[in-house]
């Protein structure tokens, strides 16, 4: 049997003895003796018995092991020509004060924190900080605007904010602190806030709401890490759905420390002592998974990074960062790749790097183009992956198995199902479709630990997204096919979720904020595909009748709405005005012959639509 197959069958016949050998690999304070609880909805609760600590796992299990003196992390910031690096004993004193600071806040095991800071060590200070004391993190990406904020604020209802006083992007100093305080006034619940002051730019501290971190450090001690049950949550981080209400993926302690510490070797073929450098951003799930908990948990360093792939200063900067650090693996988005690409395609930057370190590059976030899945792979001469995986699976579902034996790369393709995931293409009625044939891609029940537990505060949402489709899978929200040699095609979404340069964004919240306008009678917001960014969305706006507002102006007032209220992520920059918008006769506007108009496709037009010319309006607008 190929050495892949065996370890996948292992996983599949015996489930509880293949993660609680797993599990054996860690440093539990109670290790368990039951591998999962299966719940009446087919979801698990892993290691209902062990009692665990991820902070522990990151840095006091690792100093315990002989890596006191490794470095854990390195921070690289181009944009403010800045160094520093932190060995496990200087990371473990770090987050061991911090967490003594939360406590002087009020904060508990079970209590949310929310951390809103930008790409320093604070960031992952703050984390570990949290899972230290058995509270709750949920990190809201830098680029969020303050009504994003205010969304999770009162969704996560946290004790204490973590803020700083700035982020840097390229050459732009973006206060945070103004965000933090719109958010807290349109928010009902009112939290305390920790600010971190950077020299760049100063936030001012409002008396008995704001503490200054330094200050509150500096009569902090050392504390230690609380042994909490392994199902406990260890965070909540906010995803896109098709709302404008982000679902709140609730993540545990002890699954999700097994599984990282599996994928460590099985993906990304590491051990410890190796260099792992993700480029990506905390905000993010591949930033909670693999700039912090996994490399940490399995004794890797990691490089945590401040800048963006090209301008910081130019296309080379990943490829300096792999010889300053001697990095062994890389992993970030295929975006990033395709900017290094459009900036310098004759790899004249990597020339000037000596690479002799890198073994291998991982992609993820979005499917990886063949064509720059080969750009990369004949530029470099080292094994490029894709792997798929989501905010709720928390690590990957589908990659290449480096670890046990790696297997020949179809472009285009993520390859196998990762261990523990039994991954099918459904079609609308549930029905296992054939190889080569396109479909839902699900995964069936109970998922393997590390994945999502719960929906924050909304259990039923849980089911109508995930479960309810199709009864005994979890149902991913991509479509795709597996083919005859089982290797799996991930080829999008089947929903109004878009994925922009690697973020993941929801067109019906944009809608949401179109709608808002008083000009705007109706909206569809539909993604065309971009070269460098993957996907843009694109507005349709139908005006009200009474309307007499410029075009012009509305278009620039409703650009602005979306990047004041989702942030400048979203990149919407594109708004035609239409007199109308294709709908079937039950008046659901139809997105798809929208998108396909747009990409220039064949036009397929159901029988069930309400008026056929809606879709020459829409051509004459592009033309
Ligand atoms: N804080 C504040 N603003 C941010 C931000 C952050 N953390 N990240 C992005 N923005 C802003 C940018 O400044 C920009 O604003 P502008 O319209 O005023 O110029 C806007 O959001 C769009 O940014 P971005 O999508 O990053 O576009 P870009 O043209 O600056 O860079 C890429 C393009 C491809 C280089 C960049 O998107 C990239 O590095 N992508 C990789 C993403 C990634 O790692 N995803 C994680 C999944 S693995
Ligand atoms: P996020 O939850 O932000 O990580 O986004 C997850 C979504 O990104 C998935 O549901 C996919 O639509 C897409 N995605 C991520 N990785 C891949 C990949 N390797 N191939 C195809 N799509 C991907």
């Amino acid at each position: 049997m190929q050495p892949y197959k065996k370890v996948y069958s292992e996983a599949q016949q015996d489930p509880e003895g293949f993660w609680l050998e797993q599990a054996r690999r860690l440093d539990w304070f109670k290790h368990p003796k039951v591998a999962a609880h299966v719940r009446k909805n087919g979801m698990a609760d892993w290691f209902p018995d062990g009692e665990v600590n991820v902070s522990y796992l990151a840095l006091d299990a690792q100093i315990n092991a002989g890596r006191g003196e490794q470095v854990a992390l390195y921070y690289d910031s181009p944009v403010t020509q800045s160094k520093a690096s932190y060995t496990f004993n200087e990371l473990h004193h770090q987050v061991a004060c911090f967490a003594d600071v939360l406590k002087q806040q009020g904060v508990e095991q079970g209590d949310r924190v929310i951390i809103y800071l930008p790409m320093i060590p604070q960031a992952a200070i703050a984390m570990l900080a949290c899972a230290r004391i058995g509270a709750i993190h949920s990190v809201v990406f830098g680029g969020f605007a303050a009504h994003e904020l205010a969304v999770r604020i009162d969704d996560a209802a946290p004790k204490l904010i973590v803020t700083a006083s700035c982020g840097i992007e390229g050459d732009k100093v973006l206060p945070y602190k103004p965000i933090v305080d719109k958010a807290l006034a349109e928010a009902q619940h009112q939290p305390r806030t920790i600010v971190f002051q950077r020299e760049q730019c100063q936030a001012e501290i409002r008396e008995g709401r704001d503490t200054d971190w330094e200050q509150a450090l500096s009569q902090a001690k050392p504390i230690e890490a609380l042994p909490l049950p392994a199902t406990h949550p260890l965070y909540i981080l906010y995803t896109s759905g098709t709302t404008g209400k982000p679902k709140g993926v609730v993540r545990d302690h002890g699954g999700y420390a097994v599984a990282l510490n599996f994928s460590m070797n099985y993906v990304y073929g590491l051990t410890p002592g190796e260099v792992f450098f993700t480029a990506s951003d905390v905000g993010w799930v591949v930033g909670h998974s693999y700039i912090v908990y996994g490399p940490l948990i399995f004794g890797c360093s990691s490089i945590l990074y401040e800048g963006k792939p090209v301008n910081t200063p130019d296309a080379g900067a990943f490829w300096r960062i792999v010889q300053d650090y001697k990095v062994n693996a890389i992993f970030s988005a295929p975006t990033a790749f395709r900017a290094i690409k459009k900036e310098d395609p004759e790899g004249e930057h990597l020339n000037r790097y000596d690479m002799s370190s890198l073994q291998r590059i991982y992609m993820a976030g979005e499917r990886l183009d063949p064509a720059t899945y080969e750009w990369t792979t004949e530029l470099t001469d080292l094994p490029v992956y894709d792997h798929w995986w989501q905010t709720e699976s928390g690590w990957p579902m589908c990659a290449n198995p480096v670890g046990v034996s790696a297997v020949k790369v179809k472009p285009g393709s993520s390859t196998f199902p990762v261990p523990g995931y039994e991954i099918s293409v459904l079609d609308p009625l549930g029905k296992s479709l054939n190889s080569k044939e396109e479909g839902a891609i699900c995964v069936r029940l109970p998922l393997p630990p590390g994945c999502l537990t719960t929906i924050w505060g909304d259990e039923e949402r849980l089911h109508g997204s995930y479960l309810n489709a199709f009864p005994g899978y979890y149902c991913s929200g991509d479509g795709g096919h597996i083919d005859d040699d089982g290797y799996v095609f991930i080829m999008g979404r089947t929903d109004d979720v878009i994925n922009v340069a690697g973020h993941r964004l929801s067109t019906g919240e944009m809608e949401e904020i179109l709608a808002n306008h008083k000009d705007v009678a109706e909206c569809a917001v539909v993604a065309q595909p971009d070269e460098l960014k993957g996907e843009l969305p694109v507005g349709f706006v139908i005006l009200k009748n009474a309307s007499t507002i410029e075009h012009e102006q509305l278009q620039q007032e409703l650009i602005q709405s979306i990047r004041s209220e989702i942030g400048a992520i979203a990149c919407l920059k594109t708004l035609h005005i239409v007199p109308r918008l294709p709908k079937t006769r039950s008046g659901k506007i139809l997105r798809r012959l929208i998108r396909q108009v747009l990409q220039g496709d064949d036009v397929a037009v159901p029988s069930t639509i309400d008026d056929p010319t809606s879709i020459d309006a829409i051509k004459e607008t592009l033309r």
